[in-house]
């Protein structure tokens, strides 16, 4: 007989934002701030070296599936468990038998068997789905075509830590309605933050996604309309992973929707720009934007660290306090 998971089991996965309480997302959060000064008091040679290294996770050990491309999300994961004492096993695209034809369900049970925690990306969201379903160890969706969920840790943190709660203040989303954007709505309802979503014709968010979080969020004719006094401004690639051959057909659709110094203008004086890159200079923003002091996109960018460790801390031992 296959088993699989049921509900009375107590594994908690991070699929999408949802899979968390607001007040557990706040948690995190915190954790991660925690996190990030351990990680800078550790290398500051102006102070003692006093603090033996906090190592939670010693002996435990993540599996990171990367059936797509990586730098900030592998890097973040795998450095991550080896600075909580863990250790991160890399499958990448091809190294698995998932490519040959092992069912999903299978591999979720083989590897709860030998892991602490499954990561997982993956263009096709279903898979970790099922995954979930299946495993017996906690599973991360660490980017799928439907939803981003780690980027949006950071990226509340890197708001967070500059501009004080996010609850409340207002959103700008311009670009590409698609796995960035369905997190952002997501992330709208969980933190109560008002989301204005800017796209081209053909390229909004998926109906059931926006229609979940409704009270939250307002789709505008266009981005100029979508910045008006907002307090932070996000984009994405206009051509995500698994849509590089539309490259050329996008740029053109795309075109009124870069976001640049000028169109920043009608923010906030004291908003701030986020994108969770790689960035393409030239198309979705200006070529000088990602140095301009509204951009925070290597704060951001480093906050991916810090959110991961905290969520898999989390995930493997719940509320904890160092
Ligand atoms: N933003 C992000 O997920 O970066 P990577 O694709 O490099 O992991």
């Amino acid at each position: 007989m296959q088993t699989k998971q049921t509900k009375t089991q107590t594994k908690r996965d991070f699929v999408t934002l949802l899979d968390c309480s607001p007040e557990e997302l706040n948690h995190i959060i915190t954790r991660s701030r925690d996190w990030r000064t351990a990680f800078k008091n550790e290398r500051n040679p102006s102070l003692p070296n006093a603090q033996e290294r906090y190592e939670p996770l010693r002996g435990r050990t993540a599996g990171l599936v990367l059936e797509a491309n990586s730098t900030r999300t592998r890097v973040g994961f795998e450095a991550g468990m080896q600075q909580m004492g863990g250790h991160a096993v890399i499958l990448k695209s091809g190294d698995t038998q998932l490519g040959r034809g092992e069912p999903v369900r299978d591999m979720a049970r083989v590897l709860s068997e030998m892991l602490d925690i499954i990561i997982i990306r993956t263009l096709s969201h279903d898979i970790v789905e099922e995954l979930a379903e299946w495993a017996s160890v906690p599973v991360v969706n660490a980017m799928t075509d439907r939803f981003h969920p780690c980027q949006l840790l950071a990226d509340v943190q890197t708001f967070e830590e500059m501009r004080g709660p996010i609850n409340g203040k207002t959103v700008a989303f311009i670009g590409d309605g698609y796995n960035m954007c369905h997190s952002y709505i997501n992330a709208a309802k969980q933190w109560g933050f008002n989301l204005r979503i800017a796209c081209p014709e053909g390229f909004e968010p998926d109906q059931e996604v926006l229609a979940s979080a409704s009270n939250f969020v307002q789709v505008c004719e266009n981005a100029a309309t979508a910045v008006d006094g907002v307090d932070l401004v996000v984009t994405d690639v206009w051509s995500s992973m698994g849509h590089e051959a539309e490259q050329a057909q996008r740029n053109a659709k795309f075109k009124d929707y870069q976001v640049n110094e000028q169109l920043l203008e009608a923010a906030k004086p004291d908003s701030l720009f986020m994108h969770c890159l790689p960035a393409h200079r030239g198309e979705e923003i200006s070529e000088t934007l990602l140095e301009d002091p509204r951009s925070v996109v290597w704060h951001e960018a480093g906050n991916r660290l810090h959110s991961q460790k905290a969520l898999v801390e989390f995930l493997l031992l719940g509320h904890t306090k160092v």
